[in-house]
């Protein structure tokens, strides 16, 4: 069982078919932000993302390429795991399904649901979209252009006939709704529920699990002209990872069921639906929560490879750096919501929050501390109702605040709660003119830079989940310990110590250019 204090958190497995798109560092980054935040607030994380490489569509990429699939997929992995390094992302581990492990498991949890009676072999007739790796009923298609197309993902479907097993999807109805009812939180955001709500209400029926006509794919234990059908080896992935079904499965045991699967809102009736009775039938427990976040488009349009739209992860890399691109991804669009990616309001975003509004508020602290104050941390004196009003937004209510919009996936909200503390604080900054004290009142120019100091220790302790680096360098400017560095040490109780030492401050947030005109 796991724990109050354990926290497993899982991306989608990523299909190999094509290189990764900032469609699939969106998620990734989002589950890293989370998983960060957990472990500053003492949580045992475990978190993990991967690579689905089984199926038809992984078989014709490789066709297309010209290689064999193992060959093929072996180097769509490589890309696939060199951008998360690039991306700063702290998995604790990259689950391949072509790996003995995964394999192993999941032919574990198929003879599971043969055992509970839930697999029988029949024939399959229906349509199949190999681009969603999808089943679609007659109803859910529609013709264009002489062709059938799936209605919810516009991919083209082809009749189907074979011998194949099958699922009893249909035995699991109530049970579902009594689980979707029970655990209000299980489906998140809200209007996602209502979707799945009303495709169980419908009535399930039976799902074909298997595949003959190809053999890219983890073998049917004991019926080997069989394949599984990839969404049954993919799902896996997210307790084979975790040992199921193997030797050592203490992992396992240590973090299922997973708190929370991430995965883009296509993909939410496999995760909603045909998890949870997979599971079930297996006699598992089914995962606490699946969050379905928003597409994103680029400059108004979808992206895809004819439109020559498809913004990568370098080229966001190339433009913004780690903690830029990180922070564009999650500041604006509420996760859950689509968003539509725009190099101008995100150029300007990043230099009004980042540039002008933190790093200017560190900067010009930090310049005014090494000149006035021996570039140790100043001695306040008696802090006034302004001083207190900063320092207990800074050291109370940003933490509560953000740990509230976390627990909901509130990303831009958090951020938004941060952005909130630091203009109060450039505000307060504006208000104090420290620079006039200088003369004045030198005791309380002091108290107004120690004030100002421990407000940017405590953001800084704050924003790490969402630009890692950016906030290292903060803090290290700060010299706060890099034990002293999780959220048990934004409080109070845990202030900077006047008469620290602090080293020669640097900017930290450099300013972008403006975007330059499309060519
Ligand atoms: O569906 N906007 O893999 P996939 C936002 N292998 N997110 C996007 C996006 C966009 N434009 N494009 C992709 C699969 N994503 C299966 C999953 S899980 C057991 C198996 C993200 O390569 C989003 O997370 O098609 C989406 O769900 C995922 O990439 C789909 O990746
Ligand atoms: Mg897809």
């Amino acid at each position: 069982m796991s724990t109050d204090k354990s926290f497993y958190i899982t991306t989608p497995i990523y299909y190999v078919n094509g290189d990764p798109h900032m469609g699939h560092a969106y998620t990734t980054i989002a589950c890293d932000v989370m998983a960060r935040f957990k472990r500053l607030d003492g949580f045992d994380v475990h978190f993990l993302t991967g690579t689905d490489e089984h199926g038809i569509k992984v078989m014709q990429a490789a066709r297309d390429a010209g290689v064999e699939p193992q060959a093929f997929t072996d180097k769509v992995a490589a890309s696939f795991q060199a951008i998360l390094p690039a991306l700063n992302i702290s998995n604790d581990d990259f689950i391949r399904t072509t790996e003995a492990r995964h394999k192993k498991g999941a032919q574990v949890l198929w003879e599971k649901m043969l055992a509970a009676g839930d697999i029988y072999k029949s024939s399959y007739s229906g349509w199949y979209a190999v681009r969603d790796e999808a089943y679609y009923d007659e109803t859910e298609t529609e013709m264009r252009d002489g062709k059938r197309i799936a209605i919810a993902s516009g991919a083209e479907c082809t009749w189907m006939e074979e011998e194949s097993y099958f699922f009893k999807l249909s035995a699991w109805g109530d049970r579902l709704l009594d689980y979707y009812a029970k655990n209000p939180d299980f489906i998140q955001p809200e209007s996602r529920k209502n979707e799945v709500m009303s495709f169980v209400k419908q009535g399930l029926k039976d799902i074909s699990i298997s595949r003959t006509t190809f053999d890219w794919g983890i073998k049917v234990p004991g019926d080997e002209k069989h394949v599984m059908y990839v969404w049954v080896d993919a799902l896996a992935n997210y307790i084979t990872e975790l040992g199921y079904g193997q030797d050592d499965d203490a992992m396992f045991k240590k973090f299922w069921p997973a708190n929370v699967h991430v995965v883009g809102k296509e993909i939410i009736r496999f995760h909603c639906v045909y998890w949870p009775a997979f599971l079930w039938s297996a006699g598992l427990e089914a995962p606490k929560k699946v969050y379905a976040h928003g597409w994103w488009t680029a400059e108004g349009q979808k992206m895809s490879k004819s439109l020559g739209n498809v913004i990568t992860p370098a080229d966001l890399l190339a433009r913004y750096g780690v903690d830029g691109t990180r922070y564009a991804l999650l500041r604006d669009v509420p996760f859950g919501n689509d968003g539509d990616f725009n190099h101008e309001l995100v150029t300007n975003r990043i230099n009004n929050d980042l540039a002008n509004g933190f790093g200017n508020l560190a900067q010009r602290t930090l310049s005014m501390i090494a000149k006035n104050c021996e570039a140790k941390v100043p001695q306040p004196g008696a802090f006034t109702d302004a001083d207190q009003a900063l320092l207990k937004a800074a050291q109370e209510t940003l933490l509560t605040d953000m740990r509230n919009h976390m627990a909901n996936m509130g990303f831009s909200f958090a951020l938004s709660a941060f952005i909130d503390v630091v203009n109060q604080a450039n505000g307060y900054v504006d208000a104090q003119a420290p620079w006039k004290l200088k003369k004045e009142d030198p005791a309380r120019m002091a108290t107004v830079l120690y004030v100002l100091a421990e407000t940017i220790r405590c953001l800084a302790i704050a924003v790490q989940p969402f630009v890692p680096d950016s906030a290292a360098k903060m803090l290290g400017q700060l010299a706060i310990a890099t034990d002293a560095r999780d959220f048990a040490h934004l409080n109070a109780a845990n202030a900077l110590k006047p008469g620290t030492a602090l080293p020669e401050p640097q900017g930290v947030f450099p300013r972008l250019e403006a975007t330059p005109a499309a060519a």
